[in-house]
C-alpha cells in the first residue's frame, strides 16, 4: 500500500499543499489548538472577531504586534524550505492559513493566503488597503477616512477574500495529490479542501505528529513533523 502511492506520487505534477499553524511550530510559531496553543492561553472571541475589535481595538492591536515581534524574527525552517526547493521537480500551489509569510520567505512563488496577512492592514470602512511598512506610533491607527484600521487578517466569523478562495478551490479540484500539513482540519472553509482534491481523485496524504478532524479519508499518514517528514518527501523527487 505505502510502496504503491509512493511509486504513483513520483510521477505526480500537480501538487496542492494545505498547511496550517503545525508547520511554522519549529519556527518558533505557537499553534492555536496545540499544547502551547494561543487558544488554550487566550480567548479567540476577545482578540479574532470583529466584535471584540470594535470594542477594544487597542488591545486587538497589541496583540497583533505582539505576534508580529515574534513573527518578524522567525525563520522558516527545513519543512517551508523543502515545499519550496519542491517547485524545481512539480507544479507545485500552497494553500496556508498560515498569516506569517514564512512560505514566501522559503522562497515558494505560488502560495494564497487565505486567512490574511500579519504584515497587511486594511480600513474597517472604507476600501483602504496597505502594507505595514513600520509599527504605528499610535494604536488603534487611524485610515486617512477617519476610521480605525485593522490587520487584514480573516476573524472568527468572517469570509475568505473572495477571489483567493474561488482560486484555492480550482487549484483543490484540479490536483493530483495533496498535503495536508500542520492543521488541525476544524476551521471551515479551508477544511473543505481536502474533499474538493478527493472529488478529483487526488492522493490524501497528512503529515501532523497527531490524529486530525479528517485522518480517516487520508491516503497516507505521516505522523511526523513537517520538519522531519518534508525533506525526506522531497528527496523522493529529486531521486526520480
Ligand atoms: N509539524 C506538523 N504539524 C504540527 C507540528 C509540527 N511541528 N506541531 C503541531 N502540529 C499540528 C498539530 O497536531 C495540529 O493538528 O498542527 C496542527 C495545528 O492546528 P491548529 O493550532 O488548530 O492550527 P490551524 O489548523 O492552522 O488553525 C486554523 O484557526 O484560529 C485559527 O485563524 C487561525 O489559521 C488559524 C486557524
Amino acid at each position: 500500500m505505502f510502496e504503491s502511492i509512493i511509486e504513483q506520487i513520483k510521477d505526480i505534477q500537480k501538487i496542492v499543499f494545505v498547511t496550517g499553524a503545525g508547520i511554522s511550530q519549529e519556527s518558533g510559531i505557537p499553534t492555536f489548538r496545540g499544547k502551547d496553543g494561543l487558544w488554550r492561553n487566550y480567548n479567540a472571541m476577545e482578540l479574532a472577531t470583529i466584535d471584540a475589535f470594535y470594542k477594544n481595538p487597542k488591545l486587538v492591536w497589541e496583540w497583533y504586534n505582539e505576534r508580529r515581534k515574534n513573527i518578524f524574527v522567525a525563520q522558516p525552517n527545513l519543512g517551508h524550505k523543502a515545499i519550496a526547493e519542491l517547485e524545481k521537480y512539480a507544479e507545485v500551489v500552497i494553500l496556508t492559513q498560515n498569516i506569517d509569510g514564512l512560505h514566501q520567505k522559503a522562497g515558494s512563488t505560488k502560495v494564497l493566503e487565505l486567512h490574511g496577512s500579519i504584515v497587511k492592514i486594511k480600513c474597517s470602512v472604507c476600501d483602504f488597503k496597505d502594507e505595514m511598512i513600520t509599527e504605528f506610533s499610535e494604536i488603534p491607527p487611524l485610515c486617512k477616512c477617519g476610521n480605525i484600521l485593522r490587520p487584514d487578517v480573516v476573524w472568527f466569523g468572517e469570509s475568505l477574500p473572495q477571489d483567493v478562495w474561488q482560486k484555492a478551490i480550482i487549484f483543490s479540484s484540479q490536483c493530483d495529490l495533496m498535503i495536508i500539513a500542520g492543521t488541525s482540519l476544524v476551521v471551515s472553509p479551508a477544511n473543505t479542501l481536502p474533499i474538493y482534491a478527493k472529488q478529483n481523485n487526488a492522493i490524501l496524504i497528512e503529515i501532523n505528529p497527531e490524529k486530525t478532524e479528517m485522518s480517516s479519508e487520508m491516503d497516507l499518514i505521516i505522523r511526523n513533523t513537517s520538519a522531519s517528514a518534508l525533506p525526506k518527501f522531497v528527496s523522493m523527487f529529486k531521486e526520480n
